[in-house]
């Protein structure tokens, strides 16, 4: 039986685009190591003819992956980053695009280091306040790229107002929905026109490969990115492309232990003495909890901290030891880090203060481990400081 749409979360998951194997029956989509597809005449073939520009198992990955988000078609890159920078290869010198300004710090670097060397503009705004979306768009604005919630101070943006203001305007909007996964939050209903992801992260799960998608609301949009696959070659190997299709299958039951301990992990943070803030949209405190609780549909395992010094942060870091220290998210083992030197060290002291990063905040990706022996881990930590 071949799932339909209608079909659940957790059932597109493992079916949608991973039917069984037709001349086999494997149950498990084939990894098709090759490079290039006997042909049968000039002209003739069975729709591949060099892997690409498409190969079997990364069309059935795309397939998956444009289900779960509810697009008309997803294209795969080598990583996040390479599917961002497919993203602004869409557009022409000149174009200008409205950022949210507190982005994983590859992205700004990405916009800021390179692409302005191409004739692109960027600025940088809290798009957590929606008045200043409209107030950022100029006459050659084209795009407004957004993060909610935000890495990694979870700030949230209303896709549904944004997308309102960009529709209006005519602008591409475009969702980095790594965070949360398509499992609790869905851009594309709310009015996003592309949402993109470092696969790398939860999709995958399992921490063993990079990758990154961009899954579009619009047939021109996948034409253009196919057509960049194509020219550019920034694609998914096979391997990984399964890799992916692997993991993928249990997201709905990953998420829901990953959302389960988040809220755990929050409440114990935000009880402990030693502990500054807390930033977790699920947390009633947190100023954007019923924007939270409107947009998404559970608040997932990422939170940040704040120690107080980084002084605290390098002395519980030390400490952790079912936490591991390292810079990533989404995958089964529980990852930290401290975003001021890993994954926002380029972004500058000035920027990173800016937007709220200082030494002391560090940054949880909680994991399906037992949750007692994470908040365990974090007591045992949070007694050097
Ligand atoms: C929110 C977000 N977007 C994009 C990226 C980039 O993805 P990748 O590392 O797969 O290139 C990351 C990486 O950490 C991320 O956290």
């Amino acid at each position: 039986m071949t799932p339909e749409k209608t079909h659940g979360f957790a059932t597109r998951a493992i079916h949608d685009g991973q039917e069984p194997d037709p001349l086999t029956g494997a149950v498990t989509v084939p990894i098709y190591p090759t490079s290039t597809y006997v042909q049968q005449a000039i002209g003739e073939n069975k729709g591949y003819e060099y892997s690409r520009v498409t190969n079997p198992t990364r069309t059935r990955l795309e397939q998956n992956l444009a289900s779960l988000e509810g697009g008309v078609a997803a294209r795969v890159f080598a990583s996040g980053m390479a599917a961002i920078h497919a993203v602004v290869c869409m557009l022409k010198a000149g174009d200008h695009v409205v950022c949210g300004n507190d982005l994983y710090g590859g992205t700004p670097r990405l916009f800021n280091q390179v692409m302005t060397d191409f004739g692109l503009e960027f600025s940088y705004i809290d798009t957590a306040e929606t008045e200043n979306v409209e107030r950022a768009i100029r006459k050659n604005t084209r795009m407004v790229y957004v993060e909610t919630p935000t890495n990694p101070m979870m700030r949230l943006s209303d896709l549904a107002a944004i997308g309102a203001i960009c529709r209006r305007k005519k602008l591409a909007l475009v969702v980095d929905n790594t965070f949360m996964s398509p499992y609790f939050q869905q851009p594309l209903a709310l009015g996003a026109d592309l949402v993109v992801h470092s696969t790398t992260k939860f999709l995958n799960g399992h921490s063993d490969g990079l990758g990154g998608v961009v899954v579009c609301a619009r047939q021109e949009h996948a034409d253009k990115l196919a057509f960049l696959q194509k020219s550019s070659g920034g694609i998914l190997s096979p391997f990984e492309c399964w890799l992916v299709l692997r993991g993928v299958k249990t997201l709905a039951a990953r998420m829901e232990i990953h959302d389960r301990s988040g809220r755990i992990v929050a409440d114990y943070l935000w009880k402990h003495d030693k502990v500054k803030a807390v930033f977790y949209p699920g947390l009633a405190e947190h100023p954007q909890h019923a924007l939270a609780k409107r947009q998404m549909s559970g608040f997932g395992s990422m939170i940040s901290f704040d120690t107080g010094s980084l002084k605290n942060a390098n002395k519980m870091l030390k400490k952790v030891r079912v936490c591991s220290l390292g810079e990533s998210l989404g995958g089964v083992e529980t990852l930290i880090s401290h975003p001021a030197t890993m994954t926002h060290g380029g972004i500058g002291e000035k920027a990173r203060r800016a937007i709220g990063i200082g030494d002391g905040l560090v940054r949880l990706s909680v994991g399906i481990e037992d949750v007692d022996d994470i908040v365990e881990d974090l007591d045992q930590a949070l007694k050097a400081i």
